[in-house]
This record gives structure tokens, sequence and C-alpha cells, in this order.
């Protein structure tokens, strides 16, 4: 049987990349085997393409080319072979990421977005997308208590963020089969408490 592809989404600072371990744990406590991974990145190639999309000023539609092709790297040597295999795949950031911070963030073209997502996911698409969601100023505060320097897309102003949360939540609402809202302001075993739920409905 075709394992589960599950997404992890948010502005930076939402807190996501915590929980994204857990849950695979959680997954593989059930039995199943795991494959987390993230984007931009999961192959040797994206990896590289990451380094260049969060520390080189580029043209916005490089910026969105470049992130369409390390995810059909990803996609074909990562991704479908996993679920093809039946194992679970847990991937910080994907499609939906693109949507928010090229499109909503940057004002990527719509059509262009949706003529690249067709072509590189093809059918693909996550059985379940947890978006986690919480004012930019708490966000902002979880960044500043990192005390690291900060990538291209952390350095952007407040309205950039804004409009990436705006863009996420928007699409939330359209695809609201697949995508649920977390509330990333509340502690940590509540949130987990809330995925506990969240998959077992999957
Ligand atoms: P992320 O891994 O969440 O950063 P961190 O390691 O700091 O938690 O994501 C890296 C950045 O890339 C993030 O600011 C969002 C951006 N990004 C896009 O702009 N478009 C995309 O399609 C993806 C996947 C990420």
């Amino acid at each position: 049987m075709r394992g589960k592809f599950i997404t992890f989404e948010g502005i930076d600072g939402a807190g996501k990349s915590s929980h994204v371990n857990w849950l695979a744990d959680t997954l593989r406590q059930r039995g199943l085997t795991v494959q987390v991974t993230r984007e931009p990145g999961g192959t040797p190639l994206g990896e590289k393409l990451r380094e260049l999309l969060l520390n080189e000023p580029m043209h916005l539609e490089t910026e969105t080319l470049l992130m369409f092709a390390a995810r059909r790297e990803h996609i074909a040597r990562v991704i479908e072979p996993a679920l093809a295999r039946g194992e679970w795949v847990v991937c910080d950031r994907f499609s939906d990421a693109t949507w928010a911070y090229q499109g909503g963030g940057r004002g990527l073209d719509k059509t262009k977005f949706l003529t690249l997502e067709h072509w590189v996911l093809d059918h693909l698409q996550p059985d379940l997308t947890l978006l986690f969601d919480l004012p930019l100023a708490v966000a902002r505060e979880r960044i500043a208590l990192a005390n690291r320097t900060l990538d291209r897309f952390e350095q952007e102003r407040a309205d950039f963020h804004e409009r990436v949360r705006q863009a996420y939540l928007d699409r939330a609402q359209h695809f609201a089969q697949r995508m649920r809202v977390i509330n990333a302001s509340r502690s940590l075993p509540e949130i987990q408490k809330t995925l506990e739920e969240i998959i077992k409905t999957i």
C-alpha cells in the first residue's frame, strides 16, 4: 500500500521544525517507516540549491524556478520512491511555501505558479498539510531569541511576512480537505495533543 505524504508549513519562526521529528517518531511508534525531509533541499543537489536560494540575491522568477527544480529532484529521487515502497514521508515545507512566499510575499504571477506546479508535481499532492499559524510579532520574537544569522527570507520586512501568512491562510481555506491550521502560539504539549488528534484521522 502506498504511504502517506505529510507536509509542514508556516511563516518563519512558527516553530514547525520542532514538531517534524516529534511527529515522525510518533508515527514510527505505530510501526510505520517514516522518511523526514525538507524543502528547499532533501537531495544532494537540492541542498546545494538551498544554499543559493537562502543566501544569493536573484530575480523572483529565477528563485521560483530553482525552488521547483529542487522540488522536481526531490519528488523523483526521494518522495515518490518512498511513497511507492509504502513508507510515509514527512516534509518540512513543500509547494504551498512557493505559493505563500514567491506568490503572496513577492507577488509572482499566479498563472506561472500554477503552470510550474502542474508540471513539477504532476498529480502529487500532500495527504495532509499542517499549517503552523501565529501572529507575526510572536514569530519575530522567536527568531530574535534564536540569536543566529538570518537568511534572505527571514531578513524580509514585516509586510512581506504578513502577506506570506495571509497567502497561507487563504490557501488553507481553499484546500480545507488536506490543510489544517494549527494555532502555533500555544505550548509544545498543547500543539502535540492537537497533532495526535489530527493524525488519528488519516
Ligand atoms: P526553512 O527550512 O523553514 O528555514 P529554517 O531552516 O530557517 O527553519 O525554510 C527556508 C526558507 O525558504 C523559508 O524562509 C521559506 C523559504 N521557501 C520559499 O520561499 N519558497 C519555497 O518554495 C520553500 C520550500 C521555502
